[in-house]
């Protein structure tokens, strides 16, 4: 327990004195030293490696290889996707996997290979095992992609977990992406990361590791391909990456590294090898399609810590609707529960919230809730009650209760590893449509608590049912939050069967997009806190979780209007497009900051408004292809290098690069192009790529460039979904995939196919459907023609 926790549980459980505070200081080192009590010590320990093979069994996918002191096995299935599991481990159970495992591709046969090794020979990859153990995997063309040492194991001598050590090398070009949510990447430079989803505490900037989602899956892009390696391990790690260097002249290349350290678990993992799109799309295919979000959760949402009565809401949508400015949801944070316990409502300062959210909905604007796991320990407490008749909560080795420090105070923590938990957590949900709300934010689910037992979050001798298998804290913790929200998602679709649930989460863990998205967390407000928030939201896309983003503005303090005004522009091309702030904050609505950030954040808004469509046909695609909507410039080009370092403006699917203004003082900005023909969508003005181009990013906007050739969805002024079309360069053609939406229910519209072309001296644009060729029923608006 630090200095900070310290402030924080003083805060939250409202202490006034010093003497409550050591009180409080005490208490956490009993807790702690129960805590390492609780776990069996590891004492002495041996090391183990592979040592050499002895024999091999080929089976279905690949084979089973036994070494001197472990096995291993190797199975590519037909997803693409190779899994290989050492000393018996199987892909199952997993909670990353959205279902069972993958069949095993029976085309792929493991057979000797040179110097006593072992090769198993896939469509779009090639396994090489030595006969020591060391794991290679290449391109059909034989080109390395990673280079996995033998492992080695730390067993402890009376039995226990053992620790392991994976050691990886890819090439001198390969840059890493991924790990989670990483506040200074996308692209992860030399350090280590680490693998145990933890609330900072504060508001975070890029130098913080680890935060809320962290995931062992590593997007690697390198000249001769791009791969994802996931580790399925849930327990505490750590992560060393180091990129390599290519020798100049007559120096040697020096490859670049990866060292997976985990703390237990099995050591297994999964590896596909493909373009960004091929992988991505078989990631999802392995751990579950993103959920589809509502369509008026792709609009903007304004939260607020501190509302402080429905009155106060209603002004809010009142100054929105006076400035015009569109709005789609209101979130309301812990102050509007009573006494801060979660699935409540504070009766006096919100008595009318059904009938607000009603009037609201009529208006097209929908309410979220905030969702805390922590259970206020108080007999009485109906949620706690409840709880207590069903077993739900977390308890510690001697089988007594876990008790932390959330908002309410002494609180317990539901068990999310056991079903029958799952399930009554699930029916909660009821009491929160009752009130009107129809989505839904999961907060301080890492778990956090602020009486720390040395870190702030549960024991990791508290005890776990891991559906059945029984665990502790070392193994749930990081998926705890993945299994707050299966389920909120799987009790949603119980009690509203016919609607897309919304559901957005603070922490997670691979797969997390099954159940809905995330946000970036408590940001730091200042442009280093900004750049983060960008960096969060390309990181988790390649991860697999394709909705999110930042708090606009920023958690802390008050924005610059400057700072404010950028982070909007920003925000308005992100999946979740969310302005909010602490309780202690600056104000965060755009008429706070003056007329001049007025205006510019009200062109935002009507533009995200009407990129409305664009936002639901990307949605769909992230649901039916794994592509997050939000892609790295390199996404289409992952061996351009310029592109492979570019971290400062990302593509917004196939057809817009968005180059959003990150440092104060900017009125022209530099901007990597992809290849093509790319127009300025405000003035038209045509640029040709590969290429480094100097734009105008003046306070009312931010450069967005259209492909040439894209058809794009946008919504008319008459609320109608049009066509924006982007003319190709001369002599070429375009196109694009247009998924109209399906009135939030389940239904999964079919995807229009457009294509585009010159004929003459025009711009023809025409859906390629089923019967061929035929002209678009919807208005089409050819853009670019004018200047080049
Ligand atoms: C922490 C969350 O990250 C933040 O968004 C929220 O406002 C506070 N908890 C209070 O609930």
């Amino acid at each position: 327990m630090d200095g900070r926790d310290l402030v924080r549980s003083v805060k939250a459980v409202g202490s006034t004195g010093a003497a409550q505070g050591w009180r409080t200081v005490r208490a956490a080192w009993r807790r702690r030293r129960a805590d390492v009590a609780g776990l069996t010590p590891r004492g002495a320990e041996r090391a183990r490696v592979p040592g050499p093979v002895r024999d091999v069994e080929p089976g279905p996918g690949g084979g089973l290889m036994r070494f001197a002191r472990s096995e291993l096995r190797i199975v590519v299935t037909v997803s693409g996707a190779v899994f290989w599991g050492w000393d018996g481990a199987g892909p199952e159970p997993s909670y990353a996997l959205a279902g069972s495992s993958p069949e095993p591709d029976q085309r792929a046969v493991l057979e000797p290979d040179k110097d006593g090794a072992w090769r198993v020979v896939a469509e779009r990859v090639t396994v090489v095992v030595s006969r020591h153990g060391a794991v290679e995997v290449c391109t059909p063309g034989g080109v390395t992609l990673r280079h996995d040492l033998p492992p080695r194991w730390w067993e402890p001598v009376g039995g226990g977990a053992a620790r392991w050590l994976q050691r990886s090398e890819v090439s001198a070009d390969a840059r890493f992406f991924g790990l989670g949510g990483r506040a200074s990447g996308p692209r992860l430079r030399d350090g280590t990361y680490r693998l145990w989803n933890t609330d900072p505490g504060h508001a975070f900037g890029p130098g913080d590791d680890p935060l809320y989602i962290t995931m062992p899956v590593q997007m690697v892009v390198a000249d001769a391909g791009t791969h994802l390696m996931f580790h399925d391990s849930t327990w505490d790690g750590r992560v060393t990456l180091r990129e390599g260097e290519e020798g100049a002249g007559s120096g040697h290349d020096r490859a670049g590294t990866s060292e997976v350290r985990m703390d237990g678990g099995p050591l297994r993992c999964w590896v596909m090898v493909g373009t960004p799109a091929r992988v991505l799309h078989t990631w999802a295919s392995l751990t579950g399609a993103p959920a589809l979000p509502p369509a008026w959760a792709l609009g903007h949402h304004h939260a607020r810590w501190g509302f402080g009565s429905d009155q106060e809401v209603r002004r809010i949508v009142l100054g929105y609707h006076e400035h015009g400015l569109p709005l789609d949801a209101v979130h309301l944070d812990i102050d509007h529960y009573d006494e801060h316990q979660v699935f409540t409502v504070d009766g006096e300062r919100f008595p009318k919230l059904p009938v607000i959210a009603e009037e609201l909905r009529r208006d097209g604007i929908r309410l979220v809730s905030i969702v805390d796991p922590a259970v206020k320990a108080e007999p009485g407490n109906a949620v706690y009650d409840s709880g207590t008749v069903e077993d739900a909560f977390v308890r510690d080795s001697k089988g007594r209760l876990v008790r932390g420090v959330v908002w309410p105070g002494e609180a317990v923590y539901p068990d999310f590893t056991r079903a029958r938990v799952r399930r009554w957590w699930g029916e909660l949900y009821e009491e929160r449509l009752a009130k009107g709300f129809a989505g839904f934010w999961h907060d301080m689910n890492e778990p956090v608590s602020f009486a720390a037992f040395g870190e702030s979050t549960l024991p990791r001798s508290a005890r776990h049912d891991m559906e059945g298998r029984g665990g502790d804290h070392r193994e749930a913790h990081n998926v705890y939050a993945l299994g707050m929200a299966r389920a909120g998602y799987e009790g949603l679709r119980e009690l509203t069967p016919l609607e897309r649930p919304f559901i957005f989460s603070r922490s997670g863990w691979a797969g997390m997009q099954r159940y809905g998205g995330t946000w970036s967390g408590d940001v730091a407000t200042g442009w280093p806190g900004l750049r983060a928030s960008l960096s969060l939201v390309v990181g988790l896309g390649l991860c697999g979780v394709p909705y999110s983003g930042p708090d606009v503005g920023g958690f802390d303090g008050s924005p610059s209007p400057e700072l404010y005004l950028r982070w909007f522009q920003l925000g308005a091309y992100l999946p979740l497009f969310r302005t909010h702030a602490s309780l202690r904050a600056g104000r965060r609505e755009p008429w706070e900051f003056g007329a001049e950030v007025l205006e510019h954040a009200r062109v935002a808004l009507v533009e995200r408004r009407r990129l409305l469509p664009y936002f639901v046909t990307l949605a769909q695609l992230a649901h039916r292809t794994g592509a997050p909507y939000v892609r790295p410039v390199w996404w289409g080009a992952p061996e351009d290098r310029a592109l492979r370092d570019c971290e400062d403006a990302f593509l917004l699917g196939e057809a817009l690069l968005v180059a959003p203004v990150l440092d104060p003082g900017t009125g022209r900005r530099a901007v990597q192009l992809p290849r093509g023909r790319w127009y300025d969508t405000v003035t038209e003005q045509a640029y040709d790529g590969p290429a480094q181009v100097l734009l105008d990013a003046p306070l009312s906007r931010i450069p967005v460039l259209a492909r040439a050739g894209a058809v794009i969805p946008v919504r008319g002024d008459d609320g109608g979904l049009e066509l924006e079309v982007w003319a190709p360069a001369r002599g070429r053609a375009g196109g694009g995939l247009v998924v109209p939406d399906s009135a939030d229910g389940w239904d999964e519209p079919e995807i229009e196919r457009y294509v585009t072309r010159w004929k003459k001296k025009r711009v023809v644009v025409e859906l390629d459907g089923r019967d061929g060729l035929s002209e678009p029923s919807r208005p089409v608006r050819v853009r670019g023609l004018g200047r080049r």
